[in-house]
């Protein structure tokens, strides 16, 4: 067995685990990251990439934002299109704010770099990882290393290992509270070298289903359309995507998209999870180890980075000043923005998607909705503000 302790265990090198760790690092805190796959798997998922500012604020805190910066695109807007015709909700008129589009392959790509070049100890491929001792003040970590097992004693358990992860598995059933909401439908996505249709995200309510045209760069594109759960990724060739994908946006729009391979093409569901509270003793949950939302709303990885920009803050405040503050509101501070987005995302996705039970007087009431939101500035200043992000 191989004894190591350390401050802060955090399991998983997700955008959350990574983010902490090198927040943590620039306090001085150590921290030792573990997680199940390799590093190339964990950078091989392709996931969203819209940022708000404060996502970005938190890379430069914690000195990872330089390519960000450098290579993100800016995005003072977003488009609707409903009724054949397109509606630009501008950030910059109604929250003087803008988001920036940068993978969430790329935000990983980079802070895994980042602590790498810092000799910072991060221990991938770990097997059958287990928690415990953090309801009394002796937190483990043990896990199955190239056959060796492995205890790492540590004061704090950072559960930053997603929705199937563990951490949140090992709290008593009797001490968490959970609440889900399932959709039925799911997002069919390609990402394809071919230059964006638009230089703005355009969110399409359709007869068909809702589709999305996102971006990675001027050169690569990421696309959705609403599916339904049974589909299968590979029932979908290409040319069938990029057809139901230009039947659901208006005309002009449609004859402008650039088809072509797509490189990655798969189906995800859509659901709206959160886990109450999300600390137990000393057990801090982040990220979507402790709450999922529907990608509508792009708010999965802003929600991750914020609570571990709160957690960082509470533990540096343990360990340099002594005071427990910041870790006694870590939860309450963290839930109260989690809700809120939780209720944009599932607001969002109620209005851009094709309700099977819905019925004709529900997409009556989703247009209804739909022209009203881009005719009243206090109703788009309300998406605009939620979309580029709350202030913390
Ligand atoms: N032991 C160690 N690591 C684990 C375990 C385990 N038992 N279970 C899961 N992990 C690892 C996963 O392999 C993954 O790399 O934890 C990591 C969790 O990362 P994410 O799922 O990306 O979660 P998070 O870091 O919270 O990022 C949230 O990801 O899914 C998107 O939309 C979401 O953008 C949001 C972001
Ligand atoms: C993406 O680019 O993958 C993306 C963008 C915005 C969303 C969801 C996904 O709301």
């Amino acid at each position: 067995m191989v004894h190591r302790r350390t401050q802060v265990a955090i399991i998983g090198a997700g955008p959350a685990g990574l983010l902490l760790g090198a927040l943590l690092a620039r306090h001085g805190i150590d921290a030792v990251i573990v997680e199940q796959r390799s590093a190339e798997y964990v950078l091989s998922r392709i996931r969203a990439g819209v940022l708000e500012q404060t996502t970005v604020d938190l890379l430069r805190e914690a000195g990872v934002a330089d390519r960000c910066l450098k290579e993100g695109l800016t995005h003072e807007g977003i488009e609707l299109s409903f009724d054949g015709a397109l509606h630009r909700i501008d950030f910059r008129a109604l929250t003087d704010k803008h988001v920036t589009v940068y993978g969430q392959t790329e935000v990983t790509h980079d802070l895994m770099q980042s602590r790498a070049s810092s000799n910072l100890m991060t221990d991938y491929e770990a097997e059958s990882v287990e928690v415990s001792g953090f309801d009394c003040e002796r937190p483990a970590v043990r896990y199955l290393k190239g056959g060796v097992s492995h205890e790492l004693a540590c004061d704090f358990i950072a559960g930053c290992d997603g929705y199937h992860g563990i951490c949140r598995a090992s709290v008593p059933t009797d001490a968490i509270s959970t609440y889900e909401k399932v959709y039925p439908f799911g997002w069919l996505g390609v990402l394809a070298d071919v230059p964006p249709v638009r230089h703005e995200l355009i969110y399409a309510n359709h007869d068909r289903g809702f589709a999305l045209c996102s971006q990675r760069s001027r050169t690569r594109s990421r696309y959705y359309v609403q599916c339904s759960l049974d589909d299968q990724a590979d029932q979908w060739s290409d040319e069938a995507f990029w057809d139901e994908l230009r039947r659901r946006l208006p005309a002009e729009i449609a004859e402008a998209v650039t088809t072509g391979p797509s490189i990655e093409k798969s189906i995800a569901p859509l659901r709206s999870f959160v886990a109450e509270p999300m600390r137990f003793g000393r057990l801090f949950l982040a990220g979507d180890a402790a709450h999922i939302v529907p990608p509508t709303g792009a708010k999965g990885l802003n929600l991750a980075a914020t609570d571990v920009g709160y957690l960082a803050r509470g533990l540096a405040e343990h360990y340099l000043e002594r005071s427990s503050s910041g870790l006694d509101h870590y939860s309450t501070r963290c839930l109260s923005r989690v809700w809120k987005a939780e209720r944009f995302s599932w607001w969002f996705t109620s209005l851009m998607h094709r309700f099977p039970d819905a019925g004709a007087f529900g997409s009556r009431l989703q247009q209804a909705e739909l022209a009203y939101l881009v005719g009243s500035r206090s109703a788009s200043s309300a998406l605009a503000e939620n979309y580029v992000g709350l202030p913390l």
